[in-house]
């Protein structure tokens, strides 16, 4: 029943464990979503404290619900992530030992109504902060086609993305594309069904990452957010980062590997078990990055 109420944390005895969760300090949750890494968290140790942050406003009032039993051991803040520093300054935190950010959408937002997946007829959303006004819609109907091609080559690393933002435009000369259906079929008829006619994998999944990405701006608040945290780490304390895709993936061990007094702990990124994957398959793509700061 759990599984269907709550987005299911991914990594979570690994996050704890590389976040020295159980000696007891002040995390940050950069990405609460459900919250179960924060409850996690202040489960592991009774001394634990929690700042939570998220951009959603759904995925915030859900967390207020669950994580009421922690009383005062938690603060939770709708912001974005880049925002830290104004958090903290709030909250009078000077240091914390840890931070985690569990990147991307949540369980919620693939079974919600805002248009993250392709497998649903929805209209064309993906906003993750609804107080933004930019949209996938927006996007998809009134960028240039070179915008388009740029947008879903850079973020979705999709090679036939010139032709797929040919077909958009060519499509919403007739009529504003306005669902994820329409998005969806547009680009099944610019994909070669040879090559994805057999596979579980929707063709438009790479376009429909590239869209959220550009919407949500999330490369910007990734490059932003990661430095931004790590000024707030105390000595010894920790910073972990969970990825889903390899752009992402690829993007933060950059980051993690440019800022100065850190030292990797992960060599190799931690991923999940196959025990993991059976239970959670959403958890399949997922990789641990984990740093500390140098004495
Ligand atoms: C994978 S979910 C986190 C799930 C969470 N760890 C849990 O156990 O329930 C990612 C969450 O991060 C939020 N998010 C993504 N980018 C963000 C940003 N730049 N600032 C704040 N929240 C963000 C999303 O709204 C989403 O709720």
């Amino acid at each position: 029943m759990e599984r269907e109420i709550y987005h299911p944390p991914v990594l979570l005895k690994e996050s704890l464990e590389l976040l020295k969760a159980y000696e007891g300090g002040v995390f940050v949750d950069a990405t609460l979503g459900g919250g179960g890494h924060t409850e996690a968290i202040l489960k592991a140790n009774p001394e634990n404290r929690v700042i939570g942050i998220d951009r959603d406003e759904e995925a915030i009032e859900r967390a207020i619900e669950r994580l009421k039993p922690y009383g005062d051991r938690v603060s939770i803040y709708h912001a974005n992530f880049s925002q830290i520093g104004e958090v903290l300054k709030e909250e009078g935190v000077e240091s914390v030992k840890g931070v985690l950010f569990d990147l991307g959408v949540s369980h919620f937002h693939l079974r919600g109504e805002r248009g993250f997946t392709v497998w649903k007829e929805q209209p064309l959303d993906m906003r993750m902060d609804r107080r933004q006004k930019l949209t996938a819609r927006d996007v998809v109907n009134e960028l240039s086609e070179k915008e388009l091609a740029e947008i879903i080559f850079k973020f979705g690393e999709e090679r036939f993305a010139r032709k797929i933002a040919r077909e958009i435009v060519r499509r919403r000369r007739k009529k504003p594309i306005e669902t994820t259906k329409e998005l969806a079929e547009i680009v099944e008829s610019v994909i070669p069904k040879r090559l994805w006619v057999r596979r579980k994998k929707h063709p438009a999944v790479k376009t429909f990452q590239a869209i959220r990405i550009y919407v949500n701006r999330e490369f910007e608040e990734i490059e932003r957010g990661i430095p931004e945290a790590a000024r707030f780490i105390r000595p010894c304390g920790r910073l972990v980062v969970i990825t889903f895709h390899s752009l992402e993936d690829r993007l933060v061990k950059n980051i993690l590997r440019n800022l100065e007094n850190f030292k990797v702990v992960t060599k190799k990124p931690v991923q999940p078990t196959e025990e993991e994957i059976r239970e959670n398959p959403a958890s399949r793509s997922a990789k641990l990055r984990c740093i500390e700061i140098k004495l």
